[in-house]
C-alpha cells in the first residue's frame, strides 16, 4: 500500500464513494431520549443548563414522548422529580409517585414506545445521595433493598426496562432476583455498569433536583482514572444478569466503551450525558461550534468506539437529520 500507486483520496473524491466505504452507521434505532417528569399540571419547565429540555408534567411528557415515538425513536429513559423528598427516598417506590404514574400513562397512551426507568434514590433523597446515609456514610447493603423495591414497582407501573444507576455492589443480581420473584422475568436490566464520578453531570443534577448536600458520589461512582477497574464492574453485572451494559459518559470514555465492546458479548450502551450535550450547545450559540455538525461527529464517534444504542438528549434533533 505505497504511494504512488495507492491514493486512500481516490474513495473520498464525492459523497456517493464516501457514502459506500463508510464503516460506521448511526440511525435513528440506536437513540434512547432522556426526559424529566414532575408533579403538576401544564408544567413545561426549560432546564435552564439544558435547552430544549424540560422537566414536564404528564399530560406534558406524553404530547414530546408522542413526538419522540413519530420520529421513529425506539425508547425515552424517564428521570422523576418527587414532590416530596426525605432520607430514605420513599418516593421512588411509591405506587403514585412520578415515575409510577408518568410510566402507567405512557404506556397507556403510546404504548409502542418503549419506557426505560432509571432506578437510583438520588432524585428521591432530601440530601441527594444516592443510597441510604448514616453518620454522613453511603451505606451499600441497606440501599440494595430499597432500589429493588423501586425497579419492582417501575415493573408493576409497566416500565418495559429498568436502569439502575445508582452504582451500589451488588445491586444487579438483588434487583435482577426481586423482579423475578415477583413474575418479572421478561424485564431487562439496562445496568449502569460502568458510571464514572464525573463532573459532566452538573447540568442533569439541576434538571433532576439531585445534587448531593454535602460530599460527592465518589465512594460508589467510579474513577475516572481507572480503566481495569471498569472491567471488573461489568464482569460482575454480567454474572449478576445485566442484559445490557452501560457505560457513562460517552464522549471523554470511549476508550472504556471500546474495550466493554471487545471483551463482552452482551449488547452496550452509551450515556452522552449532560454536560457532554450543554458544553457543545453553549459554544453553538457563542457562534465558535456548528451544532449540527459536531452533534453528528459525536454520535458517530460513540458508534464508532462500540455502542450499540446511545442515550443522549440530542436524539430527536439527531432523529430529524437522519430521517431527512
Ligand atoms: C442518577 C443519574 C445521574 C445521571 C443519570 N442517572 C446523575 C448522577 O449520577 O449524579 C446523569 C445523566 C446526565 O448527566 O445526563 N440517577
Amino acid at each position: 500500500m505505497l504511494f504512488p500507486s495507492y491514493r486512500p483520496r481516490r474513495v473520498r473524491k464525492n459523497e456517493t464513494i464516501r457514502k459506500m466505504v463508510r464503516e460506521t452507521r448511526l440511525s435513528v434505532d440506536n437513540l434512547i431520549y432522556p426526559m424529566f417528569a414532575i408533579h403538576g399540571k401544564k408544567v413545561k419547565k426549560e432546564i435552564p443548563s439544558m435547552p430544549g429540555n424540560y422537566q414536564l408534567s404528564v399530560e406534558n411528557l406524553l404530547k414530546e414522548a408522542q413526538a419522540v415515538h413519530e420520529l421513529g425513536i425506539p425508547a425515552v429513559i424517564l428521570f422523576g422529580i418527587p414532590q416530596v423528598k426525605d432520607a430514605v427516598g420513599s418516593g421512588a417506590y411509591d405506587e403514585q409517585g412520578i415515575i409510577q404514574t408518568a410510566v402507567g400513562a405512557l404506556k397507556e397512551k403510546v404504548p409502542d414506545l418503549m419506557v426505560i426507568t432509571d432506578v437510583c434514590l438520588c432524585e428521591y433523597t432530601d440530601h441527594g445521595h444516592c443510597g441510604i446515609v448514616e453518620n454522613g456514610e453511603i451505606l451499600n447493603d441497606p440501599t440494595l433493598e430499597v432500589l429493588a423495591r423501586e425497579a419492582v414497582s417501575h415493573a408493576r407501573a409497566g416500565a418495559d426496562m429498568v436502569a439502575p444507576s445508582d452504582m451500589m455492589d451488588g445491586r444487579v443480581g438483588v434487583i435482577r432476583e426481586a423482579l423475578d420473584a415477583e413474575g418479572y422475568d421478561g424485564i431487562p436490566i439496562m445496568s449502569y455498569a460502568i458510571k464514572y464520578a464525573s463532573g459532566f453531570y452538573g447540568p442533569f443534577r439541576d434538571a433532576a433536583d439531585s445534587t448531593p448536600e454535602f460530599g460527592d458520589r465518589a465512594s460508589h461512582q467510579m474513577d475516572p482514572a481507572n480503566t481495569r477497574e471498569a472491567m471488573r464492574e461489568a464482569e460482575m453485572d454480567v454474572a449478576e444478569g445485566a442484559d445490557i451494559l452501560m457505560v457513562k459518559p460517552a464522549l471523554p470514555y470511549l476508550d472504556i466503551i471500546y474495550r466493554v465492546k471487545e471483551e463482552f458479548d452482551l449488547p452496550v450502551a452509551a450515556y452522552n450525558v449532560s454536560g457532554e450535550f450543554s458544553m457543545i450547545k453553549a459554544a453553538a450559540r457563542e457562534g465558535w461550534l456548528d451544532e449540527e455538525r459536531v452533534m453528528m461527529e459525536s454520535l458517530t464517534a460513540i458508534r464508532r468506539a462500540g455502542a450499540d444504542m446511545i442515550l443522549t438528549y440530542w436524539a430527536q434533533d439527531a432523529a430529524r437529520i437522519l430521517r431527512g
